[in-house]
């Protein structure tokens, strides 16, 4: 299972849904996939497993193109900018991504061209005719997005051309009545243009006898994949009519590019290689992406479920059999704010760039890291922000780590004192600790990083209830070297939960990490990289792995803190807040 069980390490890939770069992230998002991701991948590298997290901002699509129009501003100059903020996010917050970077870099445009042309070659992808709304005063075809009217279900009159927000119902552009172009307000006329369609259904078998296999997916993730093979696998356009994208590879397309969609899911791979290319060692990606015994995460919103358990695993077996098709896709529901959902365009959400600008990043990381939506939509408030803050990561961690290092420093002169004889209520603690690492091991690894999470503070508390009755305060008055073995025992687990915890809490436990003397860090460093590539030149964020990373040495393990290991005067570790702070966001 890890590096520490067999002795030897497994790949992981940590693959993460790429966000469009039109609007800045919110702790929707946050919730949905870059966090889960990021404990899950730091679990991982603590294992001593080989770890390859990647991502990148999707630059493509109508949703890019109708930022830029509304700002009159040039797309490729929107992405910049939502790029970069984005990068500023995961820094801030620990999201130690390998790589971060966009889609519109030479890299993965030709890798995407080579994926097109080579289907394209076998008959995967056919041109059909179809028909479309054309707004005649811009001269230009209309992407669904584009389009809006009355719902002709519903009759909300501002459903959009592919989906009505009122009843939730999809349909087609031509359905809607009375349309207007978004573009000029004016009615568009249906026209003829032709696409190229991915025939799916030629690789419904393979697809089959490959879900069939994913019994450890999540069940609502295999309940969707399941019902969207049964309704039969359909040819899917994947051109569009727009001027904003990657270019068709073939003459006489010029005027079109290829779907956002069929493009961005491309990402993980073209990702990988510039990864290895960075690195120098530029076949590097392969161990991720054909050895047979690598396992692939990727971690998505539901919304994104069709495209990465069917559209994606058939892109990849049509492009090259040798790739490995994803191991779980974990996706999870959604996060809603005081009971309605997350909305961009209503302004409503919380913005993460805010959020990290008022709280440190662990207090972000707790609470959104146990309400995580794993099996059902979740909840974000601010008052239950601060009552778990204060009543779980301060109160039951936090005050336990500042008590006993506060206490222990001067009366045993900075330095772990040397237990007598342990008894057996000693003994059952250490134990109950040390057999956490099994237990909390399991659930990150089946991506129940709620229960981890949960685990690991249950063994918190146990330490509590074993300092109330050992109470080494009282005792040191008369028995210095008994409460001095109380005392051992608990900044042995201490020492311990920190490990279990720094998934979650990695800069917190960094710092008790240290305070106990460890030189060598528990994670690597961010750091963000200019690259200046084919007289384009962009950012990207990096993940700088520590020594012990590159050695694949595991670091999940029970503490062995030796008595006499000078430690450090602690100072708090979390700050208690008030609901005042936040009653205006
Ligand atoms: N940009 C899409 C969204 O925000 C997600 C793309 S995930 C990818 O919903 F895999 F397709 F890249
Ligand atoms: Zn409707």
């Amino acid at each position: 299972m890890g590096a520490d069980e067999t002795g030897s390490a497994k790949q992981v890939g940590v693959f993460v849904a790429w966000p469009y770069a039109n609007g800045d992230l919110h702790l929707g998002h946050v919730a949905g996939a870059y966090l889960p991701a990021d404990i899950f991948a730091r679990f991982h590298r603590l294992r001593g497993n080989n770890v390859l997290m990647v991502s990148g901002s999707d630059a493509h699509g109508t949703p890019i193109t109708l930022k830029a129009k509304e700002e009159k501003a040039e797309a490729y100059d929107i992405v910049k900018r939502y790029h970069g903020r984005f990068l500023q996010g995961w820094q801030r917050l620990g999201i130690c991504f390998d790589l971060f970077t966009h889609t519109h870099t030479p890299n993965h445009i030709s890798i995407v061209q080579d994926i097109f042309t080579k289907l394209e070659g076998q008959g995967d992808l056919t041109v059909a005719t179809q028909q479309q709304f054309f707004d005649e005063s811009e001269q230009m075809f209309l992407p669904d997005r584009y389009v809006h009217g009355t719902c002709p279900l519903c009759d909300y009159d501002k459903a959009r051309g592919d989906q009505c927000e009122n009843c939730g119902k999809t349909f087609e552009a031509k359905e809607l009545l009375n349309p207007k172009s978004r573009i000029s307000n004016s009615t568009p006329v249906l026209k003829d243009t032709d696409h190229f369609f991915f025939q799916m259904q030629n690789y419904a078998e393979p697809l089959l006898s490959y879900v069939g296999e994913q019994e450890h997916w999540r069940p609502h993730v295999l309940n969707f994949t399941r019902a969207m093979i049964e309704d039969g696998l359909q040819p899917r356009a994947i051109t569009r009519d727009i001027d904003w994208g990657i270019p068709v590879p073939k003459d006489g397309w010029e005027s079109k590019v290829i779907y956002v969609w069929f493009d961005a899911v491309v990402g993980y791979l073209s990702a990988s290689r510039e990864w290895a290319e960075m690195r120098g060692e530029e076949s590097a990606w392969k161990h991720w992406w054909k050895d047979e015994h690598a396992e692939s995460f990727y971690f998505i919103g539901k919304d994104n479920i069709p495209f990465h358990s069917v559209i994606w695993p058939i892109e990849l077996m049509a492009y090259d059999k040798e790739l490995n098709l994803p191991y779980d896709v974990p996706a999870n529901q959604f996060l809603n704010i005081d009971g309605e959902k997350f909305s961009t365009s209503r302004g409503l959400a919380v913005w993460l760039l805010d959020v990290l600008d008022a709280l440190d990043a662990d207090a972000i990381r707790y609470y959104i890291a146990s309400i995580l939506p794993e099996t059902k939509d979740a909840n974000f408030s601010w008052e239950e922000m601060v009552a778990r803050n204060n009543g779980e990561l301060v109160a039951a961690w936090g005050n336990l780590v500042n008590r006993v290092l506060g206490f222990a420093h001067g009366r045993y002169d900075g330095r772990v004192p040397q237990p007598g004889e342990l008894d057996t209520r000693d003994t059952d603690l250490l134990e109950r600790v040390d057999d956490g690492f099994a237990r909390v091991a399991e659930h990150y690894t089946r991506v129940r990083l709620r229960d981890a999470l949960k685990e690991a503070f249950s063994l918190a508390r146990d330490v509590n209830k074993y300092l109330d009755d050992k109470a080494p305060w009282s005792v040191f008055k008369t028995d210095p070297e008994a409460a001095g073995t109380t005392v051992y025992v608990a900044m042995r687990a201490i020492d311990s939960i920190k490990i279990l915890l720094s998934p979650v809490l990695p800069e917190t436990c960094q710092r008790i990490h240290e305070w106990f003397s460890y030189t060598s860090p528990l994670f690597g460093d961010l750091e963000v990289v200019r690259r200046d590539v084919e007289g384009d030149s962009y950012d990207v964020l990096k993940y700088l792995p520590n020594d012990d990373e590159l050695k694949a040495l595991s670091r999940w393990k029970p503490s062995e803190l030796a008595p006499g290991t000078p430690f450090a005067k602690p100072t708090p570790l979390f700050k208690v807040l008030d609901v005042e702070m936040f009653e205006s966001a």
